[in-house]
């Protein structure tokens, strides 16, 4: 008999119960509810004494409004890590007597924990069939394994691994290995074209930068050759910057101007030493790389077969492969934009806001054009780890909102009676594809102070909501900022607006004049890594994005915006590149 949808939650609630107390299941669990800060402010559900009579659950709150704690992103994602931000006790009675319904607001918080639950690396046990699905989660694994075949040649490498057909429709239906019965071996002709176009850019080509759909799949093809072995095959191998005094954009900038160096020296890139990946949250090979963040920028046999060259004398000799320190800096950070596509960026659309006109010109549009090429490709895929940050970040912060849309639309007997999930090819292969659910209109915005001082004009929080104030005039639905800022200072004064809800993490704030390169330190590289990376990619989703172009960070999610099809949105910038 299938247990019923209670059932198998609380079976998913023990084991986490048990693994978490390592002694007999005990009277108290503690349950982490790690609720985003800002939903205390939109939600403070007092969830009263809860009775089911199938199991004599009786969950009682210590607390009227959810509490958090900061330590959540350090420890968020490991096994036990979310039950790190301990701040509500459930009580567990014996007590079997006829108990009330679920309230609907007690449905929501159970279905909003059921998701962190689910969330957690060993979720799947029970993700079939007791819990509806998270409209603001992706399918990690899933997605891992669809970019990756996306991310490698055919089976006998003869023709791009893309189709015109869109995720999980194309793979399925087109992949080689399963297109034994003939009607699908006609798709294959009909569908897979030797021209599609890489899967990670979207939108119209005018959403995008000039050319971004051919670049990327240029840069692509460059970087993945059929046989790594061919020995006419020239690489460039390079670690990552690390001093301490570079920063996640500066680091990502340097390595733009390693690939456009290997694009203009016909090299194939590789990267080696990431140390913001130097720490427990990467696992195995991507240990210590940019792919435990994002995809490689090469393939496995292109790496290995740069890293044994490094042994041999002949091809340094012969400049087969090179390093970091075969350039200048000049050259790394200043060098030529490759020119093998012309000069798009003569076209670029002047979408651009400063001190009140549209930018039509500066003395580095090739610049500005090439980095966000360089990042798109940089971050094309999304490893398992970052798709599983996001999902993290996202429940944190807009969680309880999905839940309370789910359960309106759910059978009043869940959970006790279980969901039926339908399976159909719409679901599976056609509605799986889209974004996770974030509350759009969503506008994003990064302030920069602190000891950006030295190198562009610093700009208050109060012109940053100007902005953002402009922006509503014209969009009226809109009313979500997504925060992102090292700055306490900052987070105090979004009270002041009380018309705007705010999304933000929280995490140990800079005060006062501390170094960009000291407040990392004291927020250890794991969450001075994935705090930073989480909020980047919540920009590039986000409708609207707001920044000041003089920093480094904004400059980039400028660059990855308009390379993810919003061009069209516009961008006003509070200040404009130091060098423009
Ligand atoms: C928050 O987490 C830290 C470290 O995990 C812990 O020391 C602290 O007691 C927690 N605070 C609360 C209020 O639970
Ligand atoms: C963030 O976490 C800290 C604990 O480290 C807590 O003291 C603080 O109140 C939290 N901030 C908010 C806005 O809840
Ligand atoms: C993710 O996709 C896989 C493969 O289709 C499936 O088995 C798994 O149940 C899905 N996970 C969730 C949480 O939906
Ligand atoms: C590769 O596969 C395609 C289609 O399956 C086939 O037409 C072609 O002959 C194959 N090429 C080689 C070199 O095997
Ligand atoms: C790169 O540097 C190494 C060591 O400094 C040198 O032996 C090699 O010739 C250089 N390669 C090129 C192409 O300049
Ligand atoms: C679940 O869906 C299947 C197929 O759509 C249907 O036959 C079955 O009756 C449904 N069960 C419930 C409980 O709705
Ligand atoms: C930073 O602030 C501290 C005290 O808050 C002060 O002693 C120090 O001189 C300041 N440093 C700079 C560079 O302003």
């Amino acid at each position: 008999m299938e247990p019923t949808g209670q059932k198998g939650l609380e079976r998913a609630l023990s084991q986490k119960a048990i693994q978490m107390g390592n002694s007999t299941p005990c009277k108290t669990w503690v349950l982490g509810f790690f609720c985003g800060v800002c939903i205390t402010y939109l939600f403070l559900v007092a969830v009263a004494p809860l009775r089911t009579t199938e199991v004599g659950l009786v969950y009682s709150r210590t607390a009227g409004a959810v509490s958090q704690n900061s330590s959540f992103w350090t420890s968020g994602i490991s096994r036990s890590g979310i039950y790190s931000s301990i701040t509500e006790k459930v009580d567990i009675s014996e007590d079997h007597s006829v108990g009330l319904e679920p309230s609907d607001e007690e449905r929501v918080m159970m279905l909003y924990n059921a998701w962190a639950l689910l969330n957690g690396d060993d979720g799947h046990q029970f993700a079939g069939a007791d819990v509806p699905d998270a409209p603001h989660f992706e399918n990690c694994s899933l997605n891992a394994q669809m970019y990756k075949q996306f991310d490698s040649h055919g089976e006998n490498g003869s023709y791009l691994p893309w189709t015109l057909w869109r995720g999980l429709l194309g793979m399925e239906l087109l992949h080689p290995s399963s297109s034994k019965d003939p009607e699908k071996t006609h798709y294959h002709h009909e569908a897979k074209f030797g021209d599609a176009y890489p899967p990670w850019v979207v939108g119209s080509d005018e959403d995008n930068f000039p050319l971004t759909r051919l670049v990327q799949r240029d840069i692509w093809v460059r970087q993945h050759p059929k046989n790594c072995n061919d020995p006419n095959l020239r690489f460039l191998l390079a670690d990552w910057e690390r001093l301490p005094g570079f920063g996640i954009g500066a680091q990502l900038a340097g390595m733009s101007g390693l690939l456009a160096i290997a694009i203009n020296e016909k090299r194939i890139l590789v990267t080696d030493y990431y140390n913001r990946a130097d720490h427990g949250g990467c696992q195995g090979s991507s240990r210590s790389h940019w792919s435990c963040y994002f995809f490689a920028e090469t393939s496995t046999e292109c790496q290995k077969r740069a890293f044994s060259l490094m042994k041999s004398q002949e091809a340094w000799q012969k400049g087969i492969i090179t390093v970091k320190d075969n350039y200048t800096s000049k050259e790394i950070w200043a060098g030529k934009v490759p020119r093998a596509w012309g000069r798009p960026w003569n076209y670029l659309q002047p979408t651009t806001e400063v001190d009140g006109s549209l930018l039509r010109s500066h003395r580095k549009m090739d610049r500005r054009w090439w980095r966000a090429q360089a990042i798109r490709y940089l971050m094309r895929f999304k490893s398992e780890y970052m798709c599983h940050l996001l999902n993290v970040a996202r429940h944190k912060a807009f969680g309880l909102q999905a839940a309370k849309m789910v359960i309106t639309s759910l059978s009043a007997a869940w959970p006790k009676v279980a969901i039926n999930k339908s399976e159909a090819g719409m679901e599976r292969l056609v509605w799986s594809i889209h974004n996770p659910w974030i509350p759009r209109p969503l506008l994003s915005m990064h302030v920069r102070m602190g000891d950006k001082a030295c190198e562009m004009k610093v700009v208050g929080f109060e012109h940053y909501m100007q902005l953002a104030d402009r922006i509503r005039k014209h969009f009226p639905d809109l009313n979500s900022i997504w925060l992102s800022t090292e700055m306490q200072e900052v987070i105090d004064k979004t009270r002041r607006y009380p018309s705007w809800t705010f999304y933000y993490t929280n995490v140990t704030r800079q005060e006062g004049n501390m170094t960009m390169a000291t407040y990392e330190a004291t927020l250890g590289r794991k969450t001075s890594t994935n705090y930073p990376l989480v909020n980047f990619v919540m920009a590039t989703e986000a409708d609207f994005f707001i920044g000041a172009l003089g920093s480094t960070w904004c400059y980039l999610i400028d660059g990855m915006r308009n390379t993810a099809g919003k061009v069209m949105a516009g961008y006003l910038s509070v200040n404009r590149d130091r060098f423009w």
